[in-house]
This record gives C-alpha cells, structure tokens and sequence, in this order.
C-alpha cells in the first residue's frame, strides 16, 4: 500500500451488511468555515457549539491562531473564540492553502480592518474554482483587489467601505458569505441579487445577526445588509450538516437498511430525500430526524445537481454510487462544477458500467459490486467510495482516506455503529488481518 503522511490513511470495508440502527449528525462543516471566519469581526468573545471535529475546521482554527486570534476549545464540539488581539491582517499560515475557505478570511478582515492579504484558496480539485465574484463584491464596496505572490489582496480605499447593489452572475455560495461579512460594518446599505440559499448560508448570517449585524433575505436570492457600527460577541450553535446527514441516508438506501438519522433539519434533505422515494426507498420525516429504509433494487432516475433547494453538488457522487446499482439507465447531470465524475473510475473498477460525456453521467446498473483497491479522489467522491465498499462482494480497501476525514467526523465510528464492517488501517498486514477476522463473522 502506497506510503502516506497521514497514520492510518487508509479503510479496509467488508460489504454486504445491512445498517440497521440510529446515528447522530454533527455541525455543518461549510457553516463552520464561514462562522469561524466572522467570528474574528467582532473584539468581544464568541462561543460557537456544536462545532464539527473535523480536518478543515480543525485547519482553519489553527490559522486563527496563528494571526494571533485567542482560540479556546471547550470541549470537542464548543470552541471560545476571541479576535481582539489580531496582529496583522496578512495570513501566511502554510496549512490554510489547502483548505478552499481560507478566502472567507478576506470577508471577515476586510469588513473588520478595511483590509486583508490571504493566500488564494486551495480546497477539492473538482473544478477551476474562481473568486472573480468574490472580487467583484468587494470592488463594489470600495475596495481594491489584487493577486499578488499567490495572495489575493484587499483594501478600501480612505479606509471605508460603502455599501452597494450587487448582481452576482453566478449563484455562488462562497461569494455571498463574503460579500455578507465585508459588508456589514460598511457605510449604508448593502444589497446581493442572485444570492446563494443554501442552509450554510442563512447559519452565517444568523451568526452574524447575533453579533449585531443587520443583515435580512438570507435563504432568498436577495440579500439586505445594513452596515452598523461594530459587532458584539454571542454564543450560537451551528445547525446540522445537510450533507453528512444526506451520506448517513444514502448508506442505509444503498445497503438496504434501515436506519434513524438524528440531528437533521428534514427541510434542508428535501430534495434527498424526494430522490430516495422516487427510486423506491421509504423515508419517514420527525422533527429532528428522517428514518430511511429500503428493502431491495433501487429504480432508475434522472438528477441534475442545482443550488439549494435543488439537489446539491456535494451529494452527487453518492447518489452515482446508489444509480449505479439500481435497474436500469440513470443520468446525472453535475451543473455547478465540472470535474466531480472522479469516482467513476474508481467504481467502474468494482464492477459499475458508466459513461461520462461532459457534465453527464450515463449509468448502466449493474447488480453487484466486487471489491477492489481503490483511492478518493476527494471529499464527498471519497465518501461515497465508502458507500459502494459497504455493498461490495468482498474487502475494498480505500486510500487517502484524510481526504473523508475533511469534512467527516469519525465516519468509520459512525458507520460501525450501524454494523458495518469497517476498520482504519496502516498497511497490508493490518488488511489481511481485518480480511481473516471479518471472513469468519460474515
Ligand atoms: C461551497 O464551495 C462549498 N464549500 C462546496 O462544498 C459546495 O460544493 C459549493 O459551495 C456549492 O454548494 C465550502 O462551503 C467551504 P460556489 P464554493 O462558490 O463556495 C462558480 C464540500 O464538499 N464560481 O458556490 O467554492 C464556481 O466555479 C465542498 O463540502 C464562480 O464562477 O462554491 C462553481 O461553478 C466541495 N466565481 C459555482 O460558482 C466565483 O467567484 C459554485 O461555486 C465563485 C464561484
């Protein structure tokens, strides 16, 4: 097995175990990373809870400190932070590259400070990325911007911002998160047309609300802020992460189980949950909790992923992993960016039979998967290889397993707590070995 910098980079999974149980949900990472960022806007103490213990927000964390702001963690899920002491507004910190939200950085300095010098994002290569959104908000407000040694810099200019009438040309959620924090301490009005709605959104802007802030419409395409004076802290609890919660149903659906999902908002899953239904599964919606079931052969359907409230991008190479075993032809159509098929490849050697013309996938269902040695080529295609190894005839084993570790909060945990077979591993002697003892329950 190819050497790693990360200790037990690796999942060995014997599939063909039903989950069967109940699981709990974390906190949304994509919230997380936006809130950690506004929470430096203000010199008063936040206390943020149910903050997921995840690889990006563990990595954007460090970053604070690093700028000098004071970072407290509580317990795993409370995080104090408190932003007073910044030194400087210029972020060198090495790690904070590798994560795409370091431009949220910008945003919070710039509407806090008036200016802001952060290393362009790096993030998932699912696509070409842009911020030229994100530069034209912050252009509209009266700053300059340019890239300069790799760092992407901002100024006001006469050290104000002013509020202003944004059209974003493209619905982007990055950019509305960061046109929303640089202008809510700016002079006057600020409104976002063609704003993001996705539920990360609308938690950024109540956090900021319960420091002050006055922003209205998140959660619609248009956004009104008015700036104020200065922020004040708070303590808020980030809401449930609709993606981690969309995986955890997918795996019940593809595993033919039956499971209870905890800690959701069952309005954010709607269109998950509308596509699981349509393919033949039951799912059951409480309160704080859905209850997936499925009890043989998903059917065929078409998908295209859409901005909130349509099917969201990051739940796209699960439902490929489920489309690819049901009966039938599928299509998935991947809209918002234009290189999340790399899954494909990985699960074509299991056994699945899709084409890939463009943005569209065309999926043969096949009846079964083998296992085989396979690698994640990125968050949410490297979850949803876990999928397919928990159906798969035989042991997968899955590299670059930090790739998951992102955005999920101990998913082998997890997914052990509803009876899967699934252990982290370090090298083949530790394969052979899960091999033998799970051989002998299965
Ligand atoms: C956020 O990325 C999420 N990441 C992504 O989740 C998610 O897939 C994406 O939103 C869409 O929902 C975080 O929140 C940290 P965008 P972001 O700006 O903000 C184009 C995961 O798995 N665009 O909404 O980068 C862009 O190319 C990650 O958790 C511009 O053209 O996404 C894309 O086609 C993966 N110019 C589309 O907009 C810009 O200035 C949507 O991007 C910005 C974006």
């Amino acid at each position: 097995m190819r050497r790693s910098d990360f200790e037990k980079d690796h999942y060995a999974i014997r599939g063909g175990v039903p989950l069967k149980g109940e699981v709990a949900i974390g906190g949304a990472k994509n919230a997380a990373l936006g809130i950690i960022a506004a929470a430096i806007m203000t010199d008063e103490t936040v206390t943020i809870e149910n903050m997921p213990d995840v690889r990006d927000t563990n990595v954007m964390l460090d970053a604070m400190k690093a700028i000098g702001v004071i970072v407290d963690r509580v317990d795993r899920h409370t995080v104090k932070i408190n932003g007073s002491l910044v030194q400087n507004v210029n972020i060198e910190f090495e790690s904070i590259k590798k994560i795409r939200a370091s431009y949220y950085l910008i945003g919070a300095l710039l509407g806090k400070y008036k200016e802001a010098e952060v290393p362009l994002p790096g993030g998932c290569n699912i696509g070409s990325r842009p911020i030229d959104q994100h530069q034209k908000g912050f252009r509209a407000l009266g700053a300059s911007v340019r890239i300069e040694r790799g760092n992407i810099i901002a100024k006001a200019k006469d050290d104000r911002l002013y509020g202003a009438h944004i059209y974003l040309d493209v619905v982007t959620v990055g950019a509305t998160i960061n046109v929303m924090m640089a202008s809510c301490m700016a002079e006057g009005k600020t409104i976002i047309e063609n704003a993001a709605k996705e539920p990360h959104v609308v938690d950024v802007a109540n956090f900021l609300n319960s420091c002050g802030a006055n922003i209205k419409g998140a959660g619609t395409d248009v956004i009104r802020i008015r700036g104020v004076e200065k922020l004040h802290g708070t303590t808020y609890s980030i809401i449930p992460d609709q993606i981690e919660a969309g995986t955890f149903m997918c795996a019940a659906a593809v595993t033919q189980g039956d499971v209870l999902i905890k800690n959701v908002i069952p309005k954010h899953l709607e269109s998950i949950t509308a596509k699981l239904i349509e393919i033949g599964c039951t799912v059951e919606e409480f309160d704080d909790a859905v209850r997936v079931r499925n009890n043989g052969r998903t059917h065929r359907t078409q998908i295209k992923t859409l901005p909130y409230p349509g099917f969201p991008t990051d739940m796209q190479p699960q439902a490929g992993v489920i489309l690819s075993l049901s009966e039938g032809i599928s299509t998935i159509t991947e809209s918002i960016f234009e290189n999340r098929f790399k899954y494909v490849d990985e699960i074509t050697r299991m056994g699945a039979n899709i084409k890939v013309e463009g943005n569209t996938a065309i999926i043969d269902g096949v009846s079964k998967y083998t296992g085989a040695h396979i690698t994640a080529p990125d968050l949410r295609a490297g979850a949803a290889l876990v999928l397919a190894g928990l159906v798969a005839e035989g042991v997968t084993v899955i590299d670059d397993i930090h790739l998951i570790e992102r955005g999920y909060e101990d998913f082998d945990v997890k997914l052990r707590s509803l009876g899967a077979m699934i252990q982290k591993v370090d090298d083949s002697k530790a394969v052979q070995r899960f091999t033998l003892e799970t051989a002998a329950v299965s």
